[in-house]
């Protein structure tokens, strides 16, 4: 594989054009999208999906356009926590009018995603080939009018990056983390490296509260970093919670 300074004058120049191209592509697709907001949070497994689609359902329900962009490729879990059915023209649309796209809505039930391409080094090629698959969810799906379009990112950081490469703009960030010390520790990366990069932080949703999570991340990571908590989710909240999340964003 050539790398880019290896490329001759005229493929530069192609290369160039084809970003500026695709740029342009994923702008017009997104032109009715009123705001980004991707949920982050660095660490695995402390609910950002969960409340990406509680909140997407919340703030249907007060009203607003909503769609949700399931950018985790190898565990997709929105359209099951949407109820979404498969639809052959995306979005598909899921509880309380929430659009949302996902790569669950092409895998076979229980499939793991694969790619075809040489077997060595095949890392390299999976990395490009998510970030494709990505591109494709941002430029091809039509939205429509949205006031808001959640992106459920995995764990790590890798996906958000890609999404601010392809969007040429770094999207607000909402925080998500248990009270844990550990997840505090984590999080913290993964805000630093969303400042860095020029995201706004909308705040941090501490999930899990109350029952073996101890700890105060939460207030932790909103002092060190002056943004607000904005919600403290338990076990099993009510619709009120959400909606009192969805109130402040
Ligand atoms: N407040 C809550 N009350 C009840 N169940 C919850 C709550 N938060 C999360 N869960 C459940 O905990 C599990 C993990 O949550 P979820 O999949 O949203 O985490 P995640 O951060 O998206 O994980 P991953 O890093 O793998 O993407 C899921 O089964 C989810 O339904
Ligand atoms: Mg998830």
């Amino acid at each position: 594989m050539r790398t880019y300074h290896q490329l001759t004058d005229p493929d530069r120049s192609g290369l160039l054009d084809q970003i500026g191209a695709q740029r342009k592509r994923v702008a017009e697709r997104l032109a009715g999208v009123r705001r980004i907001v991707t949920v982050m949070s660095g660490k695995g497994g402390v609910g950002k999906s969960y409340v990406t689609a509680h909140l997407a359902r919340a703030l249907a329900r007060g009203g607003w356009g909503v769609g949700v962009l399931d950018a985790d490729l190898n565990g997709p879990t929105i359209p099951g926590l949407l109820q979404a059915p498969p639809t052959a023209q995306p979005p598909a649309v899921g509880l309380d009018g929430v659009k949302c796209i996902s790569m669950g809505q092409f895998l076979d039930a229980g499939a793991p995603l694969s790619f075809t391409g040489p077997a060595a080094e095949s890392f390299v090629w999976r990395g490009a080939m998510e970030a494709s698959a990505l591109r494709e969810f941002l430029g091809d799906v039509e939205w429509g009018t949205l006031d808001v379009l959640l992106v459920d990112l995995p764990p790590g950081m890798q996906r958000y990056i890609e999404l601010c490469d392809i969007l040429g703009n770094p999207p607000a960030v909402l925080t998500v983390t248990i009270p844990t010390p550990e997840s505090r520790d984590a999080v913290r990366r993964a805000m630093r490296a969303a400042v860095d990069r020029g995201s706004e932080l909308l705040g941090i949703v501490e999930n899990m509260v109350g029952r073996e999570f101890v700890g105060t991340a939460a207030q932790d990571l909103a002092e060190e970093f002056a943004t607000p908590v904005l919600a403290r989710i338990p076990w099993h909240p009510t619709p009120e919670t959400w909606s009192q999340l969805a109130a402040q964003l």
